[in-house]
């Protein structure tokens, strides 16, 4: 009679069955949606040193609008963070350096966002695509919300850099430019 002795190889399946048990997410989603926690705290960090710059340069409004930001990015952090926890993955709480402190202009200070905003979305897109090979649907479906605010930061960062077009920087264009920052919002129901 046949008996019924496992294989080598379907121990290893069963090893990975209870891995699978322990997290809903593939080892290697759970590494690049680390990175992304690791990206988002380092955004954080970037706004606060954009805050400052403006705040010591008289920029008040503009401080005021990269504080905001700098906490929408750890939000972005913590909704990542909370994501790989809830998922039953280790969450790594992320190390950040090379901040960059001295920004050449008023202007440079947008156009730094802008790039930050930029290298998000692209860093976004290519999780999804990896999602999308592996069929984490899942995970697809919890980085809808980013996909969303994504746009939302983007636009918001070039309608600001475009107050330099519109404004002009001559005589009091930096202070006019500073005062409509705050207006730049968007809503959109799409
Ligand atoms: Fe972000
Ligand atoms: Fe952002």
């Amino acid at each position: 009679m046949e008996q019924n002795i496992p294989k080598p190889d379907k121990t290893f399946t069963d090893m990975k069955d209870l891995m699978r048990l322990k997290s809903l997410i593939a080892t290697d989603i759970e590494m690049v949606l680390n990175v992304q926690i690791k990206m988002e705290a380092h955004n954080s960090a970037v706004y606060l040193a954009l805050a400052s710059w403006c705040d010591r340069n008289g920029f008040d409004n503009s401080a005021d609008h990269f504080y905001k930001q700098s906490e929408d990015e750890r939000m972005h952090m913590m909704r990542f963070f909370k994501y790989v926890a809830d998922m039953g993955g280790t969450a790594v709480s992320p190390s950040v350096d090379n901040i960059p402190q001295e920004f050449e202009s008023f202007r440079d200070t947008f156009e730094a966002a802008l790039e930050l905003e930029i290298m998000t979305t692209q860093a976004i897109n290519n999780i999804a695509d990896r999602c999308y090979r592996e069929k984490d649907f899942v995970t697809m479906e919890f980085l809808n919300w980013f996909h969303k605010e994504q746009r939302e930061e983007e636009y918001v960062a070039r309608r600001c850099l475009e107050l330099f077009e519109v404004i002009g920087e001559e005589g009091t264009g930096r202070w006019e430019i500073d005062r409509q920052v705050p207006k730049v919002t968007y809503d959109s129901e799409a």
